[in-house]
């Protein structure tokens, strides 16, 4: 599939990774339809697209909501006609560890209460879930062929301190290999399902890091520097256009190599 030949729907669009992969998709004749749950950021990013050229919609969406999300599709279909590609980037995180002890004491100081777990649950999981489905039910019942992706993370391999996220990108990274299958089992042959797990991507959100954090966790990474947004939205455009990538997750970590240097030394 061509891009020029594709409407793509983008949650978390309006920002990072997404914003990248609406931009760079629209650039090259893709119809674009960005859902976030920032107005005035959707409205920046829809006008900097049209205002170089691209076809853009944008439409205010919480992926945790059912209508939300029915109503982004409904708006991709009225606006465009068609459902072609999903890249699901909305996304957050809520870091902690799930027991946090006191320094001198060595009793529990702190835990990762409920909420702060399911909140990303919610975002991460969930929200990928309605997307897809949403989408997916649209385009078999129309006969539109495309790929539905789930962005995943190279912390899937599990993250300290993100019990929450690492399992949401673990989940979501196993989708292709469920969902190519159940399509296979039900003869729908034009919907790849494909994953993408990034490394470290110099987003506003991780170059707002700490920068002796961000430098340490540099180290282990064998370019030795972030990814950039439009790697990303490059190797998802690449997935598009080669029907050969099919039920799997596509690593783009930069060679993370954690645990070489304690090795090494
Ligand atoms: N930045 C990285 O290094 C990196 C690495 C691997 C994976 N990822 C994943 O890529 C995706 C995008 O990350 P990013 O770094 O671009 O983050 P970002 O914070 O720049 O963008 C995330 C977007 O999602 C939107 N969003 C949050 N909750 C939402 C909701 N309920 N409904 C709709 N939109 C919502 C936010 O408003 C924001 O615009 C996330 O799933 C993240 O886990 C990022």
């Amino acid at each position: 599939m061509n891009l020029k030949e594709a409407v793509a729907v983008v949650t978390g669009g309006a920002s990072g990774i997404g914003e990248t992969v609406a931009t760079y998709f629209a650039s090259n004749g893709a119809r674009v339809v960005i859902g976030d749950v920032v107005q005035e950021s959707i409205d920046r990013v829809v006008g900097e697209i049209t205002a170089a050229g691209g076809r853009v919609v944008g439409l205010k969406t919480d992926v945790t909501k059912d209508a939300d999300v029915a109503a982004l599709m409904d708006a991709a279909v009225s606006t465009f006609g068609a459902i072609n590609v999903v890249v699901p980037c909305a996304g957050i995180i809520r870091d902690g560890v799930m027991i946090n002890t006191d320094r001198e004491t060595g009793k529990v100081k702190r835990v990762m209460e409920t909420d702060q777990f399911r909140a990303v649950v919610e975002v991460n999981l969930v929200g990928s879930f309605i997307t897809l489905r949403e989408a997916a039910r649209r385009m078999v019942d129309n006969n539109w062929r495309g790929v539905l992706f789930t962005i995943s993370s190279v912390n899937k391999v599990g993250q300290v301190g993100q019990i929450n996220y690492s399992s949401t990108k673990a989940a979501v990274a196993i989708w292709p290999r469920i969902l190519a299958g159940e399509f296979q089992m039900k003869g729908i042959k034009g919907i790849r399902v494909v994953s993408v797990a990034p490394g470290y991507v110099g987003t506003p959100m991780v170059r707002g890091m700490n920068q002796d954090a961000l430098n340490e966790i540099l180290k282990d990474v064998h370019i030795g520097r972030l990814i950039e947004p439009e790697e990303i939205a490059r190797a998802i455009a690449m997935v598009v256009e080669n029907e050969a990538f099919d039920g799997t997750c596509l690593e783009i970590t930069g060679g993370v190599t954690y645990g070489a240097r304690s090795i090494a030394k």
